[in-house]
């Protein structure tokens, strides 16, 4: 059920986190799928309805650094980045506190925990009134393409309660940095480019390939159900074209006709969406650059049109 944000629905929202329950969730990235970390069986409930591997840990989300520091281990990094994109699209990978109330279940048992403050009135309204951290996935089943507007959550959880917080404006998953290792480390590109990254603290670490650090990091992801060639020119016989930029070839969808990577972003989701539908036989996705957002808009694509025996 999609709820207008109201003092009543956000009343409904804390009545059934606070019973353990899962709400469909704005942020400024994607919906997320969101239960209070606090608590051990509502964590256990995202993992079972998003059908995640028990090895794919939660990003908590909290109202304010405050409330945030107590549960992971503060550094300059963490400050100096926090003062300059929170809320917003990041999220930092810190030691846990001992001393944290987050359900163990939610970090898979690591030492670590993926925080950040999510940039939607929404979101921001209903943490602050809860005054708990809630662990919030994207609101998708595992695997598949994330949501980008509330109807896309129903789609996928159609029993759910969903506070309907319009389109998401920046559209991909917020990156992800560990400020664990020796040099901060990109574990996942997203809503922040490493260039912006790197002009508050200095260059970043790519991660080493093999092993998962951000077990999210599977290889078969935000995948739709028919198969995606990247980096076409044209659409082949019975192939949807999902264009970026002045093209010439006849295209079924643009990311963005003027080649704007941002607007691209807030698109690609939707428009895989739009794309997937019994009538073609595959999606062809233009060639996309790889600088700024490019760079987290090509490993969605590349998960994407991964093979999926994963
Ligand atoms: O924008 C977002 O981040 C959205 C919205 C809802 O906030 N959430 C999201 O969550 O994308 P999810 O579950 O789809 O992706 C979480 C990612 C996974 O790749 C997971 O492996 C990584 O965060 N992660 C969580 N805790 C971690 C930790 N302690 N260390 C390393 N990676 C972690
Ligand atoms: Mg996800």
């Amino acid at each position: 059920m999609i709820v207008t944000p109201s003092p009543q629905s956000l009343e409904l929202a804390i009545t059934i986190l606070k019973k353990g329950d899962l709400i469909g969730l704005p942020t400024e990235t994607v919906y997320g799928l969101a239960g209070d970390a606090t608590n051990d069986l509502a964590v256990a409930k995202i993992f079972e309805s998003k059908n995640r591997p028990s090895i794919n840990p939660l990003i908590i989300h909290g109202s304010s650094q405050e409330t945030l520091k107590n549960h992971v281990e503060w550094n300059t990094f963490a400050q100096l980045l926090a003062d300059s994109f929170w809320p917003g699209p990041l999220t930092l990978v810190l030691p846990r506190k001992a001393s944290s109330s987050i359900s163990l279940l939610a970090s898979c048992g690591l030492e670590t925990l993926a925080v950040r403050i999510p940039n939607h009135p929404v979101a921001l309204n209903l943490l602050s009134a809860i005054t708990k951290p809630l662990a919030a996935p994207s609101a998708n089943r595992s695997g598949r393409v994330s949501s980008t507007r509330a109807e896309h959550v129903e789609e996928d959880f159609p029993t759910l309660v969903i506070l309907d917080g319009g389109d998401t404006t920046i559209g991909l998953e917020s990156t992800i940095l560990d400020l664990t290792t020796p040099h901060p480390t990109l574990l996942r590109p997203g809503g922040i480019s490493r260039e912006e990254l790197e002009e508050v603290i200095g260059p970043i670490s790519l991660p080493t390939t093999g092993g998962i650090k951000a077990p999210g990091m599977m290889k078969s992801h935000y995948a739709p159900s028919l198969p995606l060639r990247l980096n076409a020119l044209e659409a082949r016989t019975g192939e949807a074209f999902l264009g970026f930029g002045p093209t010439l070839a006849q295209s079924n969808l643009n990311l963005s006709v003027t080649g704007d990577l941002r607007e691209a972003a807030v698109n690609l989701f939707k428009m895989l969406r739009l794309l997937d539908r019994k009538d073609f036989k595959g999606i062809a996705v233009a060639q996309i650059p790889t600088q700024g957002l490019g760079l987290a808009l090509n490993d969605r694509l590349q998960r994407a049109s991964a093979p999926r025996d994963i």
